[in-house]
């Protein structure tokens, strides 16, 4: 694996250098602007698609197995959980903001009274909570993965909205956007060696997706039927290259989370899609 990837890369990639005080906004349009200069052909709303984007048969099959996804049945079992009142008769609709429509790329947000990052998982479970039920773990794919498998179609269209705004969310932002550019694991790759410096080139047999729309589609099912969540993608990441991953719902990836969806922002949602 070791001599594989860098094989690949043939030498290890110099992580371009993101001035460490630059406001989130400022890292959004830098990176918009770098990917413009890179790949001028690829519209800003096509980044949603990923690696598909650079490729136009992978982008054809994506298409006709979006028609009737395989995994539609997941989607509908999420929808039944998403229905089913508590025990005390609410439901996450009625304790959700706007009845949970439309409010999935307002997170993460920042929780100032908390002084913590707060991910859509994070919400859910809250309301679970507060409903008296016990909350779901952020690493079961069959409860929590499945009910935001449906329950972020209820955002599909909404633009990512991630918002930044007093001191101690700057630093929630700069702690994920450092694990970003960190070289890490056995192989000393960052997320930014593959997902910037190399985004769009060839890794093996797949074509590594930009930073830029990578927070925008989640969850996704991988081979038609294997649902990942982002953070779950974030552990399979940190695996390749020989890093010890953290735990899904951590801090860590919590703020990492921050970072990655703020970096998506403007781009359009759409769960749950079809992945390689
Ligand atoms: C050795 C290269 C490599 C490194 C380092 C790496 N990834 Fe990946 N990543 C991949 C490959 C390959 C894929 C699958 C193809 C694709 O969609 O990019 C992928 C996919 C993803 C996806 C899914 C994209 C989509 O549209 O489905 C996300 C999100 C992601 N990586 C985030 C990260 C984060 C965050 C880190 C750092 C913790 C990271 N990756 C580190 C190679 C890498």
């Amino acid at each position: 694996m070791n001599k594989l990837l860098l094989g690949v890369f043939g030498a290890i990639f110099a992580v371009g250098a993101m001035s460490a005080h630059a406001s989130p906004e400022q890292d959004r349009q830098n990176l918009i602007q770098h990917f413009k200069k890179e790949y001028p052909k690829i519209k800003f709303d096509d980044y949603i698609y990923g690696a598909l984007a650079f490729d136009k048969d992978s982008m054809d099959q994506y298409e006709s197995i979006m028609e009737f996804p395989p995994f539609d049945s997941v989607v509908e079992q999420g929808r039944k959980m998403w229905e089913t009142p508590f025990k005390n008769g609410q439901t996450y609709a009625s304790c959700l903001p706007n009845g949970g429509k439309n409010i999935a790329g307002n997170y993460p947000m920042f929780d100032d009274k908390l002084g913590k990052v707060v991910t859509f998982e994070m919400a859910i479970n809250d309301c679970r909570v507060k409903n008296g039920e016990q909350p779901y773990s952020q690493s079961d794919m069959k409860t929590m993965g499945v009910l935001t498998a449906y329950a972020r179609t209820l955002s599909d269209g909404m633009l990512m909205n991630v918002k930044v705004e007093s001191p101690a969310a700057q630093q929630a932002y700069e702690a994920g956007k450092h694990m970003f550019y960190k070289r890490s694991g056995q192989l000393n790759f960052a997320c930014a060696t593959c997902h910037i410096n190399n985004a769009g080139k060839h890794l093996r047999s797949e074509v590594l997706s930009p930073i830029l729309g990578q927070a925008t589609h989640w969850p996704v099912f991988r081979g038609g039927e294997n649902l990942v969540t982002l953070q779950n993608r974030y552990v399979g990441c940190q695996k390749m290259v020989r890093a010890v991953p953290h735990k899904e719902g951590s801090t860590e990836y919590n703020d990492l989370e921050y970072f990655h969806s703020y970096i998506s922002n403007g781009l359009p949602l759409k769960a749950s899609v079809f992945r390689k």
